[in-house]
This record gives C-alpha cells, sequence and structure tokens, in this order.
C-alpha cells in the first residue's frame, strides 16, 4: 500500500542545480530578521504574478497579506486527545457556519440534501417558492430522522417522517398528523420543523447549527470581493470524490494548506512550480490563502525557458520571446476552453494555472482556478478519521443549461484515487495520503509534546488553531 517514493531520472545538470537550490535553501536562518520575516531567496510569487500583464485584471492576487503569529509549539494533544475532539464537538461544530451543498444539488422546489457533522444533520430543502432553507433533521415527535445521512433527492412535495407519517410542508410548517384525535395537546403552530439558519455564497450553501450565530458574511470576510468575478457560482461539479482519511480531521486539512511538504511528498513538481516560494496570506480569523505558480520552472533552479516548456510536455520549440508559462497558459486557453464549451480567452495567467487556496474557517477550501479548480471538505468521522470530500468545479459550458452534479464516488481508507476515472490528481492525492497514515502514528507516539511550526509557510495552521482556540473557549470548561 505505502509505495516508496519513485527515484526520479535527472540528468547531472539537473543534480547539480538541485544541489545548489538545497545549498541556498538550507543555509542557517537570518537571526537579524524579526520572527516571520524571513522569504524564501529568490523571486517572490509577486514578483512574477506582477511580471504578467494578464494578472492585472485579478487585483486580489496581488496582494501580499501576512501576519507572524507565534512561534511556540501547538500540543499534539490538539489532535490525539478525545477530550479535545468532544470539546470541538461541543463548542466548535454546533456553533460554526459550514457549507453544506451546492446550489446545483438542489435546483428544483421540492429537492434535498442532507448534511451531517458529528451528532448534528440538518435537511435543507428548496421551497415552493424557491427559498433554500434549512431544518434541524429530526422529527418533532419521536426524533427520527427524517432522511438518511448523506442522502440527495428530489419531487418531495411534503416533507413526512418514516416513522408513523407526520408531514410538514417544504417551508416547514405542520401539514399533517395522522390519528390527529390523539394529539389535542399539539398547536400546529408550534409543531413546525426546527429552522436553522442557512445562506448562499458563490453557489455554495451553507448551514448553521446555532440560531444566535451572526451573519455568514462576518466569516466570509475579503471572500465576495476577492471572488467576485471568478464566477464559482457559474461553475458544476465534474468530479465529486468522498475519501476516509486516517488521521484526525485537522491534521489532514493542514496537510492541505502547505506548499512546504512539495520537496519531499511530491518531488517531481519541484521542476515546474514554485514550492519555498509559495505565498502565504492571512486576511483574518477565518480565511487565509496559499497561491502558489505553477509553470514557473523552480525559481531556485537554474533552468532556461526552452527547458521549462519542455518539462510542460511540449516537444515543440517555444516560440522566440515567450516564457514557458505565458505560453503554457495561452495552450490551455485554448485547450481547456474548447474542452469545456466556454470562452477562456479573458481569464488571467494566474487564474489559468496556478494553486490558488483559499481556506475558510473551519473547513473548507476554495480554489478558484481553471486548471485546479478544487474544492475541499474535511469532517470528522471520528479521532483518528475524517471524510475528505473534493469537488472540481468546472465552468458551465457557454449558452447550455448548467450540467447536473456529478454523484460522489465513495473511497475506503486504503483506496487509491486511481480509481477515480478521470482524475488527474490522482498520484499527489495518493502520496498526501501516505503521509497521513505515518503522521497519525508518529503524532499519538510523539514524546516530544507538540508539533514546531515554519513562522511563515506555516502560519495558516497557527491562525486556523487561534480562531479555534475563540471557539473551544467561549463556552463552559467542563
Ligand atoms: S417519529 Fe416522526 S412521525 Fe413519529
Ligand atoms: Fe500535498
Amino acid at each position: 500500500m505505502h509505495n516508496q517514493k519513485q527515484i526520479l531520472a535527472v540528468s547531472m545538470g539537473q543534480v547539480m542545480s538541485i544541489k545548489k537550490m538545497m545549498t541556498a535553501l538550507t543555509a542557517p536562518a537570518d537571526k537579524t530578521l524579526s520572527p516571520g520575516e524571513a522569504r524564501c531567496p529568490g523571486p517572490s510569487t509577486q514578483d512574477l504574478l506582477r511580471s504578467e500583464p494578464s494578472n492585472s485584471k485579478d487585483p486580489a492576487l496581488l496582494i501580499a497579506s501576512d501576519r507572524f503569529l507565534g512561534d511556540n509549539d501547538l500540543p499534539f494533544s490538539r489532535y490525539t486527545s478525545q477530550a479535545f475532539y468532544d470539546r470541538e464537538m461541543k463548542e466548535l461544530w454546533p456553533k460554526v457556519w459550514q457549507w453544506a451543498c451546492r446550489e446545483e444539488h438542489i435546483p428544483k422546489p421540492g429537492d434535498f440534501y442532507t448534511y451531517d457533522i458529528g451528532p448534528y444533520s440538518a435537511l435543507i430543502v428548496r421551497d415552493e417558492q424557491g427559498v433554500i432553507r434549512a431544518f434541524v433533521n429530526a422529527c418533532p415527535h419521536r426524533g427520527m430522522a427524517l432522511t438518511d445521512p448523506g442522502s440527495q433527492g428530489s419531487g418531495k412535495q411534503f416533507i413526512r417522517c418514516p416513522f408513523h407519517g407526520m408531514a410538514w410542508a417544504l417551508d416547514g410548517s405542520l401539514n399533517e398528523i395522522p390519528c390527529r384525535w390523539d394529539f389535542p395537546h399539539i398547536e400546529d403552530e408550534h409543531f413546525g420543523l426546527d429552522e436553522l439558519p442557512c445562506d448562499v455564497w458563490a453557489g455554495f450553501v451553507f448551514v448553521n447549527f446555532d440560531r444566535n450565530c451572526r451573519p455568514l458574511a462576518d466569516d466570509l470576510g475579503v471572500l465576495p470581493e476577492h471572488f467576485k468575478d471568478w464566477g464559482l457560482e457559474d461553475r458544476f461539479v465534474a468530479v465529486h470524490t468522498h475519501k476516509t482519511l486516517p488521521g484526525n480531521w485537522k491534521m489532514c486539512m493542514e496537510g492541505f494548506l502547505e506548499a512546504f511538504h512539495v520537496l519531499a511528498t511530491h518531488p517531481e513538481v519541484i521542476y515546474t512550480s514554485s514550492w519555498a516560494n509559495t505565498q502565504y496570506d492571512i486576511f483574518g480569523p477565518t480565511v487565509t490563502r496559499f497561491l502558489q505558480t505553477v509553470a514557473t520552472g523552480n525559481p531556485n533552479l537554474d533552468q532556461t525557458q526552452a527547458e521549462i516548456y519542455r518539462l510542460l510536455g511540449y516537444q515543440d520549440p517555444l516560440p522566440e520571446g515567450q516564457s514557458a508559462r505565458e505560453q503554457h497558459a495561452l495552450n490551455q486557453r485554448e485547450l481547456m476552453g474548447k474542452r469545456f464549451g466556454k470562452d477562456l480567452s479573458e481569464v488571467s495567467t494566474s487564474i489559468m494555472l496556478d494553486s490558488i487556496e483559499y481556506h475558510l474557517f473551519p473547513n473548507a477550501c476554495f480554489f478558484p482556478g481553471i486548471q485546479i479548480p478544487l474544492i475541499y471538505r474535511f469532517r470528522p468521522t471520528g479521532l483518528g478519521t475524517c471524510i475528505h470530500e473534493i469537488m472540481l468545479l468546472q465552468p458551465c459550458p457557454d449558452g447550455q443549461s448548467r450540467p447536473a452534479p456529478a454523484e460522489p464516488i465513495k473511497l475506503g481508507i486504503e483506496d487509491s484515487y486511481e480509481l477515480v476515472p478521470n482524475f488527474p490528481l490522482a498520484k499527489v492525492l495518493d502520496q498526501d495520503t501516505e503521509n497521513f497514515h505515518r503522521q497519525w502514528v508518529g503524532m499519538n507516539a510523539s514524546m516530544k509534546p507538540g508539533q514546531t511550526l515554519a513562522n511563515y509557510q506555516e502560519a495558516r495552521i497557527r491562525n486556523y488553531h487561534q480562531t479555534l482556540d475563540g471557539y473551544l473557549n467561549s463556552g463552559d470548561q467542563d
């Protein structure tokens, strides 16, 4: 199951170049700088993005917003302790906005989607007026779940409990009680389904199990402004995977919040993309970002543009005066535009190619890119297991109605992503999953009490835990 890393076939020239890179990157830290101030040698992500004219149409990508948040070790018990997990179940999950489904999962009145997290379950319904509503998924009679965990469907005229057949209208008001003569003590207006706060952003339907929660917009922070031209609401779910991962949900999620691991975990990528030069942004307690340029070549390796172009898989020569990345973006706009039935000629180079990941507290990631159009969601299923869902959000074809969302493909803890048809990221995701098996063993075995995070590259993880503490410390400390 756990394949050893492949030995890369590299030329002598590349070996020398890699040695030079490693010498530069493993030089001692400059202690004259303030903590968190140091950066990888070589050109920055901003240097590159600002040198490409098309990126000026995406001003959100031309912002860098880093913050030093401290350098204390973060206890492993935050991942391995059942008591900590139980506190999250009590203080975090019932109080925080969570992305439940896409709007296209429930396009018509009577469509529904069931969203579950730990013991909490919400039934998301589109009512007769087309309004999306969320209800506690529990019958007011004797508590029966009204729909099965994870289920979705359409054509409901009423929400009918499968146990004794009581029914509610799609707006949650009571419709029918069989043997009504036996319930003189029920007043219709006090026997509706329990409605939950529900809101929509960029085609994503969010729910909160706390009726007194703050508005979703407070948590979204910069997201609506940054995503306003990226059209995620006009995309559809082309692929949907649902995989069980081995490890605490935060541990697994954090494996996707930094690119520091690329050298050791995904070594085949270091020739064509930036890695240690990845930009990390903290936009507030709930929103962070990484911005990793792709098809740049590695700014710390001695590479010609012609070499980079070949590494990107092209046999024909790079046109004179053109960078490999800009030519690759041109090629991809045309190729992917044809494949998607969508005019991509106006898409910036960065949105076309780059790995741009926004994380929204507590458990979701949104990539606005075209070539890397990922959406992630992580949900705990126990202390040491979680579900990682990935959706590929493809642009809707021009002039056509939105295709139906792909059905989720379920993958067990030992299953490879290679089982998913036409899934270009399978190998990379399998490499990440291998790490989780080992990291979960090591976190539990560690005699060192905590993990030591990088000041810049892993600041998103620290920011995340500081926000988590805000939830955990707001309730009773029992
Ligand atoms: S539990 Fe739902 S009708 Fe009885
Ligand atoms: Fe990875």
